[in-house]
């Protein structure tokens, strides 16, 4: 069976950050409403005339720059992105440009909403399975702000801007994804106009947040069987950072513990398909991912879809 594992992580965080306070001179909200229903303190967003592919490259070369391999060798550079800056020419080709990688190094975009990261690493294991000895680059890099309605208060305090990348190649042991779209397209929308004179992003959030949380708990318990684990034999669970609530709802319905699940929507909001590797680059800064641990990692987003992959650090 044809497995996958994870090299190095890079991230690219704008250094840019709106706090909750912040928000609330720009909209009617405050601090204690945001941080209660969501867990979210401040979010980075992207500086003037800075754009996604900026920072999808700064991560790409913080993973390169991390991993032993020649970036002259990557069979392919995937970026997952729902906020890319123009329909064409695509952020992995301009990422594989200004990184000079090899004309023979495919450049693919991929929109799978939040679940982006993992359906890139997917993809990445299906190329492999082709060409078992090129390492392949996958980022995942959102300026969500970009396409945010910062007069509607009920998504604009929700998302941050970042980056995240993963040098990844061929393993021997065995990794495990399950994936879905289930439907109801009008739960979370985003038009493709980058004018900002019309309205953004619109969720319902509710509705989300309960697809969220049995989506969740589906892609684990999925995983556990397919693999034969069980929760407990699972070092570390890295859900998409949308809300600490959903997360928190997910650890006691599962009566799971808690230090197993790893949260950083507080400091960066969601990243939609950067959340879950920027998630994983910073387990990986803090020293907290060992050679050998078993990572198990969850998407959900608009469309709405699920997703998820367990392997082995
Ligand atoms: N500040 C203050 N009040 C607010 C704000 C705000 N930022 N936003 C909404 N409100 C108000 C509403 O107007 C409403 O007021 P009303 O009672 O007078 O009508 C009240 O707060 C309650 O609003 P609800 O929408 O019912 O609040 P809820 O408790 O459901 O929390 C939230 C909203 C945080 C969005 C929650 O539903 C949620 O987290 N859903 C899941 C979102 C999610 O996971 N999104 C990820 C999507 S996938 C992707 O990443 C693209």
């Amino acid at each position: 069976m044809n497995s996958i594992e994870i090299v190095s992580m890079g991230r690219c965080v704008p250094q840019r950050i709106l706090t909750n306070d912040d928000l609330s001179k720009m909209v009617d909200t405050n601090d204690e409403w945001i941080v209660t229903r969501t867990g979210i303190h401040q979010r980075h967003i992207v500086d003037e005339g800075m754009t996604n592919a900026d920072i999808a490259t700064q991560a790409a070369r913080d993973a390169l720059d991390r991993a032993s391999v020649d970036p002259n060798t990557l069979a392919a550079i995937i970026v997952a992105t729902f906020t890319p800056d123009m329909f064409v020419p695509t952020v992995s080709a301009t990422v594989h440009d200004r990184l000079g990688l090899n004309p023979a190094t495919l450049a693919l975009d991929l929109n799978g909403a939040c679940c982006g990261f993992i359906y890139a690493m997917r993809t990445a294991q299906g190329l492999l399975a082709l060409n078992p000895d090129k390492p392949i680059l996958v980022v995942a890099s959102e300026a969500v702000s970009s396409v945010l309605d910062f007069t509607d208060r009920s998504t604009c305090v929700l998302f941050g801007d970042g980056a995240a990348a993963a040098v990844v190649r061929s393993s021997d042991t065995p990794s495990w994804f399950v994936a879905g779209t289930r439907g109801r397209t009008d739960a979370i929308s985003c038009p493709a106009h980058y004018a900002g004179d019309k309205p953004g992003i619109g969720m319902k959030g509710q509705e989300v947040f309960r697809f969220a949380c049995t989506s969740i708990e589906r892609s684990i318990r999925d995983l556990l069987k397919q693999s034969g684990l069980a929760l407990g034999d699972i070092e570390h669970v890295v859900c998409h950072q949308a809300n600490g609530r959903i997360i928190s709802h997910v650890i006691k319905h599962l009566g799971a513990d808690p230090a197993q699940f790893f949260m950083d929507v507080g400091e960066y909001g969601n990243t939609s398909a950067a959340s879950i590797p920027l998630a994983l680059a910073d387990m990986d800064y803090q020293g907290l991912l060992h050679r050998g641990d078993r990572v198990l990692m969850t998407g959900f987003g608009a469309g709405l879809c699920e997703g998820g992959m367990l392997l082995t650090w």
